[in-house]
């Protein structure tokens, strides 16, 4: 696929003409001023989710500017390679198919995917069924999630968010650290006859999760218990590796599924566990009318494509380096580590398709916590701080409790938050003032249901294909994370032996330090 660099583009040259001329002195009050109709032009529903960019630093002109950015660049064919399954993650020759996880059975694919997405529904099945005896079997009622990243954050995430909807009667814990502090609190407070363990691994080789899966058996076997193949499941595409490591009961997935897209696959196992096959069987329906509106709506009215090309012009003609998020629901409290790890890990790179140094910024800092809390931290500085950093705010209309007056006074902190970045107060002198024009993005949801999630996170990523596209890195590798893996590798053996040989200074001085004494 022919590709052009996003900066030798007719379209970004009149970006940068559109920036100097107009786009770096934008002020959003004065823009709704004179626009009425602004709020309208700039709101967009998609399925399940509502959202007004109205209050960005953009207008029609740099709208599109940016599709015609996203046409020369080759989104659409890009995209459509990733739903035909053509090796797109050119680094590890793989497909990039996490949406064929949500195609409903029955669909038509093409006759390149039926043979994958025969095994993608038979696992699902059979994890699904799984799932549901786990339910109906009241002796279990702890599941431990042991696995790192992509095979943590999603089900973690998810399973919280969904929590008014989870089974009563069983706890979730995910251990992903390889602190054994993590491990040691979860298990004080387990029976092993009570508890099952997920060991989560995409490859089963990864050093924190073998350490956590490790301890996890021999607590268990400690125990005097022996049924490892009642008490243990892995969830993995190296199935062989979880028999030898002793575990029978194995859903499998394929490495044409990312580690941070994995959570439609055998990885959501905790999530169906806690909201049922049915409810895990919305949260994919969620998603797939999400990736139907990624396929076919035009890019002016296209959601994901919208909010990763305002991401690029953030991120390049704006300069801004970090984005913050803040779900305005307690559910959605991990939502933030989620999002870090799919939009940094994907976009975090420095070079081209073919390794060569890009001229310009791409993936910013990702970060956040729920409103209202934020609010009490650092909300300050997004006030009346030197820099300037775009929010994302996220409110759900109806709340799942009937605490009397609770969600009225935080749906009204979302929106005035909101509103105190835009307008400002330019009359109060001094330390009062709020320059105030600063952007934010408004998503509304319904209701927090698996459906809402699911659509949720697919505009994400496909938010994240998207600029990830246009700035033309490869958002499916991350090369990045190995070198610490290989330099602890080093380091390990080094703190029993106190040999500091061919380390830098700082490395052996702190490696002196952390050495156990006695
Ligand atoms: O180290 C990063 C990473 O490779 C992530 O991309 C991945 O989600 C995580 O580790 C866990 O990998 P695995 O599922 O293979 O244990």
């Amino acid at each position: 696929m022919q590709r052009t660099r996003a900066d030798r583009t007719a379209a970004w040259a009149s970006l940068r003409a559109h920036y100097d001329a107009s786009g770096k002195d934008f002020d959003l009050r004065r823009a709704f001023a004179e626009d009425p109709k602004r709020f309208g032009a700039l709101c967009q529903s998609a399925p399940h989710v509502f959202a007004d960019l109205s209050k960005n630093l953009i207008d029609a002109r740099t709208e599109a500017l940016l599709v015609a950015l996203a046409r020369e660049t080759g989104l659409e064919a890009h995209r459509d390679a990733m739903f035909a399954g053509e090796h797109i993650n050119a680094t590890e020759n793989r497909a990039v198919l996490h949406t064929l996880l949500r195609t409903p059975a029955g669909a038509a694919v093409d006759a390149s995917l039926a043979s994958a997405f025969n095994d993608v529904q038979a696992t699902l099945a059979a994890m699904l069924a799984f799932a549901e005896e786990v339910r109906a079997d009241h002796t279990i009622t702890d599941v431990v999630n042991i696995g790192i990243g992509g095979s943590d954050l999603g089900p973690q995430m998810a399973v919280l968010a969904l929590e008014a909807d989870v089974a009563r009667g069983k706890r979730f814990h995910f251990v992903s650290n390889v602190d054994g502090h993590e491990l040691d609190g979860v298990l004080r407070g387990l029976a092993p006859e009570h508890t099952l363990f997920l060991i989560a691994s995409k490859t089963f080789t990864t050093a924190e999760t073998m350490a956590n899966a490790r301890s996890a058996k021999r607590w268990f076997e400690q125990s005097g218990s022996v049924d490892i193949a009642r008490h243990f499941a892995a969830l993995t595409t190296n199935v062989e590796a979880a028999r030898e490591f002793g575990i029978e009961t194995t859903f499998g997935f394929w490495d044409w599924v990312g580690g941070r897209y994995s959570l439609w696959s055998s990885i959501g196992l905790p999530i169906a566990l806690a909201i049922g096959a049915e409810g895990f069987r919305r949260l994919l329906a969620g998603a797939r009318v999400m990736d139907e509106h990624f396929l076919t709506a035009p890019l002016e009215q296209n959601l994901p494509v919208r909010l990763g090309l305002l991401d690029v012009w953030y991120r390049d003609f704006h300069r801004f380096t970090s984005r913050c998020i803040a779900p305005y629901h307690s559910s959605l409290r991990r939502l933030p580590a989620y999002l870090q790890q799919l939009e940094m890990e994907s976009n975090g790179k420095q070079v081209d398709m073919d390794g060569k140094p890009l001229p310009f910024g791409t993936s910013p800092v990702l970060w956040g916590e729920p409103g209202t809390n934020g609010q009490h931290a650092y909300f300050q500085m997004l006030h009346q701080g030197t820099d300037v950093i775009p929010l994302e705010f996220i409110a759900v209309r109806d709340a799942a409790h009937d605490l009397e007056g609770h969600h009225p006074k935080l749906l009204a902190n979302a929106l005035a938050q909101a509103q105190a970045l835009m307008v400002g107060q330019a009359d109060a002198g001094g330390h009062r003032n709020f320059p105030g024009n600063r952007p934010s993005s408004f998503f509304v949801f319904e209701k927090l249901t698996p459906e809402s999630l699911g659509a949720f996170v697919a505009l994400y990523e496909h938010r994240v294909f998207t600029s990830g596209s246009v700035w033309g890195i490869n958002s499916f590798d991350q090369w990045g994370v190995e070198l610490g893996k290989v330099l602890a590798r080093d380091i390990e053996p080094r703190l029993a032996s106190g040999n500091a040989e061919g380390l830098d200074a700082s490395t052996a001085g702190l490696l002196q330090r952390l050495r156990p004494r006695g």
